[in-house]
């Protein structure tokens, strides 16, 4: 029996097909065109962009493995979070997706505090209104754009307009949903309060299940697109984050994550809901029913390598992977980056400044220094920004035993090392590093029956592979530059706004 997990990201559609003991059997990748950013700090994409990649992703897992519909006995879904996919009565796309990292929405999020109170807010969503979260980019459509609204019929999320058009069902579950800033976390239903305060009808929105409960199955449609059989069963799944967490095993109180992919998330587990009381951390429902968790969001923390990647990385004629030799010109380079810092505020920045308005930032540059001291000073600064993620973790009494790594940050050895001495602490790396899809996929397999719970699943299938011990010479270094790193936001805030 095999199992199939889709994870439709920012940059792609990734497809992963495991076997009962989770073991990976397959899988494919459909990149996404990149997304629209016709003004500074607006990001759309095309829900029909993530419909034609699933299709292609899933069709090519299948086949590299010689596998047929019928051998998928359940599908899990995942996906980039807090998006607005808004449809008309007839199933269509009324306007682009506003995607995660959009932050036109400041003004919005101003609104929400001042009409229910920003204390009341945390007190029925557990977080602050963020220009990130769903509510603030329904605000925005209805206020801009008045005829579209008109049409909406329906609000949804990334993932869930994938399992619309495979399946035709209209389902969430509570780990995304909590990105949304329409549910009530610590309950873990739609938030009345909220919606009455807002005027958002509660019929726009999904129904609520937990991550590994079977909501729907595919349909007709589904099949034709991508290959599956018709009737197979599809579970509620989660949001990347959450389902990322579930493939690293972070599913017990106290277990910690750091995964680097696009966004960069220190993740913790926990068995309440924890809150930040200045907002900085986001307090979630967890995939795991019963739990929940707290996480810290870099905004543009692999997008900082690729930004690099794209403006100055150009292939050389001998083929050679660009992001390899880059990271081997920094390898080359010593720890501190001799000097030169790198503050990742691309797309404004969630953790731990929550400011939209927050930019990019080369400092220290010397006519002595190269291109792998650029490289070098981006990686330690993305470690930097998720460092700042795990003090708050620590000021709020969140425990952090071990931290496990994921994403593009734990592939590469020098990343990794990097990440090892600015958190001063030991790192892991799991034997299987397949991201949220994998966890998609352990959610489907809970949701059949191959293991009685989420907990069960990660510890039959999660591994260790390599732990990364700091380095005394690294964490004395990354130490004093960290230090002057947390200067850098506060001194540029007044330029930046
Ligand atoms: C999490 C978040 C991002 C997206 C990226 O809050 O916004 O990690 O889910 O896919």
């Amino acid at each position: 029996m095999y199992i199939l997990g889709i994870d439709v990201g920012t940059g792609g559609t990734r497809a992963l097909v495991i076997d009962e003991r989770g073991k990976l059997v397959a899988s494919a990748t459909e990149e996404h065109r990149a997304f629209a950013s016709p003004q500074i700090g607006w990001a759309e994409q095309d829900p029909a962009d993530w419909w034609r990649a699933t299709g292609l992703a899933v069709r090519k897992a299948l086949s590299s493995a010689d596998l047929a519909g019928d051998s998928i006995a359940c599908v899990g879904l995942s996906g980039q979070m807090h998006g607005a996919v808004m449809l008309d009565a007839a199933g269509d796309v009324v306007r682009p997706a506003l995607i995660w990292c959009d932050v036109r929405t400041e003004k919005q999020s101003n609104d929400i505090h001042a009409k229910i109170g920003k204390s009341q807010v945390i007190q029925l969503t557990c977080n602050p209104a963020l220009p990130n979260f769903t509510l603030t980019k329904l605000l925005w459509v209805r206020e801009n754009e008045p005829e579209n609204w008109k049409r909406v019929r329906s609000v949804m999320l990334p993932k869930d307009y994938v399992r619309f058009r495979l399946s035709g069902e209209r389902a969430i579950d509570v780990a995304d949903a909590s990105g949304t800033l329409m549910l009530d976390v610590a309950k873990r239903r739609w938030s009345r309060e909220v919606l009455n305060a807002l005027e958002i009808d509660a019929s726009l929105l999904p129904k609520l299940y937990e991550s590994p409960d079977v909501c729907g199955r595919i349909s007709g449609e589904g099949a034709a697109a991508t290959g599956l059989n018709a009737g197979t069963p599809v579970v509620a799944g989660a949001g990347d984050q959450a389902a990322g967490a579930v493939g690293l095993g972070i599913v017990a109180p106290g277990t910690v994550s750091a995964t680097i992919g696009t966004s960069g998330v220190v993740f913790a587990s926990t068995d309440r809901p924890a809150l930040d009381p200045k907002g900085r951390l986001h307090t979630f429902c967890h995939a795991v029913p019963g739990r929940w968790h707290v996480m810290g969001v870099t905004q543009a923390a692999g997008l900082s390598l690729r930004w690099l990647r794209d403006l100055f990385g150009e292939s050389s004629l001998d083929g050679a992977d660009p992001y390899e030799r880059m990271t081997a010109e920094a390898a080359k380079t010593p720890a501190g980056s001799d000097g030169v810092l790198w503050a990742p505020y691309l797309m404004g920045e969630r953790a731990p400044h929550l400011d939209p308005n927050a930019r990019g930032a080369l400092l220290g540059l010397a006519a002595s220094h190269n291109r792998g001291h650029v490289v070098r000073a981006v990686l330690e600064g993305v470690a930097f920004s998720l460092k700042d993620s795990l003090s708050i973790l620590e000021e709020m009494g969140v425990p952090a035993q071990k931290i496990r790594l994921g994403g593009g940050g734990a592939r590469s050895p020098l990343w990794r090392q990097i990440q090892a001495n600015a958190y001063g602490s030991e790192v892991e790396i799991p034997r299987t590093e397949e991201g949220a899809a994998y966890g998609a996929a352990i959610l489907a397999g809970v949701g059949v029956g191959i293991w009685p719970s989420v907990d069960a699943a990660c510890s039959a299938v999660v591994e260790i592979a390599h732990r990364v011990a700091t380095r005394a010479d690294g964490v004395a270094i990354m130490k004093t530059r960290y230090s002057e790193y947390k200067k850098i936001y506060p001194a540029l805030k007044s330029i930046f706004n």
